[in-house]
Parts: C-alpha cells; sequence; structure tokens
C-alpha cells in the first residue's frame, strides 16, 4: 500500500512515499534554514510562507520520483502536531485537500512519534516493548512504546531541548545556525575530559535539564577562561556530558522497563559520538540499540507516511 507523507511540523517541508510502512520510494525535503541564520533561529513566519510556495512541487516531484501515479496512493498521512502553527497549517490544509480531490482518508500523527518511528524504516523488525528516546531541536524526551499507537511518555526536558542546548552553546563558541553539526566536528579536535560539566538534577530521576550546563559555559566564556581552554575543548566536554546524561537516564528507563530495545531518533541522532557511546554502553548490556539512518533522524516525511501507514491499519483492524 502506497502511503503519501507529509512534514511541515518546522522549517522543513517534506514529502514522502512510503510502500507498506517500510520501503522508501521517495522522500522530497526543502529547508528553509538558510533563509534564517542571519536571525539564530527559526521565524515562523518565514518557514511557513516558503512552506506555502514549495509544497506543491515537493508533493509532485516525490510522486514522480516513487514512479507511481497519483491514482495509487491510498493515505495521506500529515504531522497534526507539536509544531509552529503556521507551519502545521500548510502541511494539515495540503493534506486534506489532496485527500477530499483523491477521495481517499486522510490520518494526522504526533511528531515525536514519527522520529520514534524513523528506525524502523528500511530495517529490521525491532522488538516490542521498548524505550525511545526523542532528542532533537524541540524536544528531548524518553517514552516507553509497547505499540504505535500505545505511547507513554517517561521523561521530557524541563527547559532547553537537547538540539536547542547544543545550538546555544555553538552560538557562544560564535559557531553557525543550527550549531549541533558544527560542535561535533569542532569536538573532534578536542579532549572531552578537560573541563567537567555535569547536566543539573531534576526532581523526577528520568526528566532532563540541559539549561545549567548550557549556563556554564557561558560564564567560562564571559569570566575570560577563553584564555585558559580551549573552544575545541569546551565543544568536546559539553558534547561528552550532554550525551553521557542521555546514555545514563535511558539505560534507567530500559532497566526500569524491563525492555530489550532500545531506540534513538530525533536531529541529535546523527551525531557520531552519540551513536558510539549508545553502542558502546548498551553493548555491555542485553538490550539492544537502534538508530535511524542519518538521512532520517532530521524530520523528514517518510517517517510520517510510514508510521501513519501502521496507525491505519490499526484503525482497520480495530473497526474490523
Ligand atoms: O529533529 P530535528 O531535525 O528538528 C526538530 O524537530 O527539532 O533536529 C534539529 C536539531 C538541531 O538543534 C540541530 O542542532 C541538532 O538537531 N543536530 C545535531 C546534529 N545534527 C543536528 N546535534 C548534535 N550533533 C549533530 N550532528
Ligand atoms: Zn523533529
Amino acid at each position: 500500500m502506497y502511503v503519501l507523507g507529509i512534514e511541515s511540523s518546522c522549517d522543513e517541508t517534506s514529502v514522502a512515499i512510503v510502500e507498506d510502512g517500510r520501503r522508501v520510494l521517495s522522500c522530497e525535503t526543502n529547508s528553509s534554514l538558510n533563509r534564517h541564520k542571519e536571525f539564530g533561529g527559526i521565524v515562523p513566519e518565514i518557514a511557513s510562507r516558503m512552506q506555502l510556495e514549495t509544497i506543491c512541487c515537493a508533493a509532485d516531484l516525490a510522486v514522480k520520483e516513487a514512479g507511481i501515479k497519483l491514482k495509487n496512493i491510498k493515505l495521506v498521512a500529515f504531522t497534526e502536531e507539536p509544531g509552529l502553527p503556521g507551519s502545521l497549517l500548510v502541511g494539515i490544509s495540503f493534506a486534506k485537500a489532496l485527500s477530499f480531490s483523491l477521495k481517499i482518508p486522510f490520518l494526522g500523527v504526533n511528531h515525536l512519534h514519527s522520529h520514534i518511528y524513523a528506525s524502523f524504516l528500511e530495517a529490521e523488525k525491532i522488538a516490542k516493548p521498548f524505550v525511545s528516546l526523542i532528542v532533537s531541536g524541540g524536544h528531548t524526551s524518553l517514552f516507553y512504546v509497547q505499540d504505535f499507537n500505545k505511547i507513554k511518555v517517561l521523561g521530557f526536558t524541563q527547559d532547553d531541548a537537547c538540539g536547542e542546548a547544543f545550538d546555544k552553546v555553538a552560538k557562544i563558541l560564535g559557531l553557525e545556525y543550527p550549531g549541533g553539526p558544527y560542535i561535533e566536528k569542532m569536538a573532534k579536535k578536542g579532549d572531552p575530559k578537560k573541563i567537567k560539566f555535569k547536566c543539573s538534577q531534576t526532581n523526577a530521576v528520568l526528566d532532563f535539564s540541559f539549561s545549567g550546563i548550557k549556563t556554564a559555559v557561558l560564564y567560562l566564556i564571559r569570566d575570560r577562561h577563553i584564555q585558559i581552554y580551549k573552544k575545541t575543548d569546551i565543544a568536546a566536554s559539553f558534547q561528552e556530558s550532554v550525551i553521557d546524561c542521555l546514555v545514563k537516564k535511558s539505560l534507567l528507563a530500559c532497566k526500569a522497563k524491563r525492555v530489550k530495545s532500545m531506540v534513538v531518533g530525533g536531529g541529535v541522532a546523527a551525531n557520531n559520538r552519540l551513536r558510539n557511546k549508545f553502542n558502546e554502553v548498551f553493548s555491555r548490556t542485553d538490550i539492544k540499540v537502534y538508530f535511524p539512518e542519518k538521512s532520517l533522524c532530521m524530520d523528514n516525511a517518510a517517517m510520517v507516511a510510514g508510521l501513519g501507514y501502521q496507525l491505519f491499519k490499526k484503525t482497520l483492524l480495530e473497526n474490523r
């Protein structure tokens, strides 16, 4: 069954065709990122205007690249929430118009749940239930997943999201936006043990807090310790402390829920140090860890189409 997916929750306009929830036939993604760089963050009005301009073209290309006809599509899935309201509205309106004209159903999916699903695309089967960590520019959450329609939040950030902390620290270090990939590059040349940064304690053990560590970096620079420490060491030490915290809490959640699979997703999951550290720590346990392909860590419509297919199938079964 061919599903057309639409993702427009932030700066991306993405349309994909996915077969039977797993095979990605096409995924056409445009980003308005370059237009936001001078502002150091996403400007919602610029994002939604560009999505309005590009969504038709992206859908056209996605269908052509998949080598199918519009009439072969059986479902339109779109990101329903959370996201920028104007951006979501573009995707939702396009999905509804397409579904109406093709006389096929449409289905809205949760953005974070679709990040969880990214590991199921073009990949081996993952045993359920599992714990999932989603680390992106807007969110840092731990989930307990019994099934795609049975997902429970175990913990989330009390302040900055993990990607947001990378972006803010990058700005403090004079790097470009979005800062995650630049911090990763700089960290490769630094000593991760040089400075002891610590993520703040949280009341609930599976929650996260990153604003303290970001402020610690800020004070280090403000108080001119930059003359003592190299920027590369600051980047490496910051990255290491954040990853340590993510790995520790994920392992804790897996043990508490007694699961045998751990699924990591979201933009920050593209970070090589994070992937290596998870693999290293989890290889000492009987819990298997999974990541999406790097291109599927960022916002994309393939994960939306894939999850849409699974939820649609479940609804059909339940209504039989
Ligand atoms: O999932 P995503 O594409 O968008 C949201 O839903 O937010 O994630 C974007 C975030 C940005 O904060 C970016 O800095 C971060 O993911 N990111 C990274 C890396 N690549 C992207 N953070 C650390 N290391 C990376 N390699
Ligand atoms: Zn995202």
